[in-house]
């Protein structure tokens, strides 16, 4: 009889779990919301990135349901054949509007937006310079490229000058970071990074999958956070969290969307979104233009939870967004941490290597501008009661 050839695969599978790092995937039974409904228990939800609320606001709901009725569920193709619809021109016309840019592409995710760019936009001959944080998503597309892949240190300015000052002048580079950094929830530095690009004359570009909808005018992203527009060549965002859709989208020039347009693979190669979800996009872009209120709670309710971890005596890192992680050190005891929260009415992710480093696993909290002074307070009584249960705080 032949051996089965993947047997390797259970193999891995078992290590993970003799670690402590195998990973159940939580079934959500009800809408994304601040308390909901995962694997049969109803829990304050510290886990997704609906920042605003928008996956179940009533716009964005009707908005989809009313393309759906008018155009139907699918595109049917991919955008260069037969799969670009009017309502898929209107949101990157949208967007550009919104992000202040000359163009816009869409993509049908921010993952797949970070790694055709970045692919498409370097050959083998470049280089790319690259915080060591970055998402996973810009790491392929770097690979992809077949560029050299420059590391630097985490935020480190003058490691990346160091970095630059050793190639040589004509070679063409990129200089990327994340506005926001998902794991940690820290700030990119924008304006020194966009200060050596300028020196160096590199292509600058920013992926703000969690500065959209979050920082900036009416959540415009780091760029308008920082001031830092006609800086930053080529801008990526997301549909997917604070837009509470699906989506990635590249903003710059109108040459830069036109090369996407003919150059990036997930754009040739892969169908184009259903119209419900360009239609729900831009009844998000609606919402952030009229009710700025829901951005402003958002980070009250950040200040609130975060400054409550931190009085417990949680070491919450550097956040500086409505991401804060509760560093623990073990892969083990983060996921132990978050099964208890979990037991006791709150999800809040375990996150272990190789997501992030592996003295550095954590569980990771997101608020959102829909959770309840009550639902944070219960969630912080939570974290204090099981924090000290495993030793974590005093
Ligand atoms: C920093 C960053 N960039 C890009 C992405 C990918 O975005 P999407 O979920 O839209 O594919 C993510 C999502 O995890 C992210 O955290």
């Amino acid at each position: 009889m032949r051996s089965d050839p993947l047997n390797f695969l259970a193999t891995d599978l078992d290590t993970l779990k003799q670690q402590g790092l195998y990973r159940q995937l939580r079934i959500l039974e009800s809408e994304q919301r601040a308390t909901s409904t995962f694997d049969g228990r109803q829990v304050v939800n510290l886990s997704s990135n609906n920042y605003l609320g928008l996956t179940t606001h009533p716009r964005l709901r009707e908005a989809s349901l009313e393309a759906t009725r008018k155009l139907g569920v699918g595109s049917g193709s991919v955008r260069t054949i037969a799969g670009t619809m009017e309502i898929h021109m209107e949101l990157e016309r949208r967007l550009a509007d919104f992000k202040k840019t000359e163009a816009v592409v869409v993509f049908q995710s921010g993952f797949a937006a970070n790694a055709g760019t970045v692919a498409a936009v370097l050959t083998k001959d470049d280089v790319v310079v690259s915080d060591e944080l970055n998402h996973a998503s810009i790491i392929d597309g770097c690979r992809l490229s077949r560029a050299a892949i420059k590391v630097f240190p985490h935020k480190d300015v003058e490691a990346a000058r160091r970095v630059l000052m050793g190639l040589p002048a004509g070679q063409r580079k990129l200089l990327i970071t994340d506005g926001v950094f998902s794991m940690d929830g820290d700030l990119g530095m924008v304006p020194q990074l966009c200060g050596l690009a300028e020196e160096f004359g590199c292509i600058m570009m920013v992926d703000d999958a969690h500065a959209s909808g979050v920082f900036g005018r009416n959540g415009r992203g780091t760029i308008d956070h920082f001031g830092a527009h006609g800086r930053v060549d080529i801008q990526v965002g997301t549909l997917s969290k604070a837009i509470g859709a699906l989506g990635g989208y590249v903003a710059g020039s109108k040459t830069l969307v036109e090369y996407l347009y003919h150059r990036a693979r997930p754009f040739l190669f892969s169908t184009s979104h259903p119209p419900s979800v360009a239609a729900a996009c831009m009844a998000a872009l609606d919402v952030l233009e009229q009710e700025p209120q829901i951005i402003e709670r958002l980070w009250e309710n950040t200040r609130f939870f975060k400054s409550g971890l931190e009085r417990l005596g949680f070491n919450t890192g550097l956040s500086q967004s409505p991401i804060t992680p509760v560093i623990v050190g073990e892969g083990a005891l983060a996921m132990k941490l978050s099964d208890r929260l979990f037991a006791e009415g709150v999800f809040a992710q375990g996150i272990a290597f190789p997501t992030v480093p592996r003295d550095k696993a954590r569980v990771r909290t997101i608020v959102t501008a829909t959770h309840t002074r009550g639902e944070l307070e219960f969630a912080l009584d939570t974290f204090a009661k099981v924090g000290r249960e495993l030793g974590i705080i005093p």
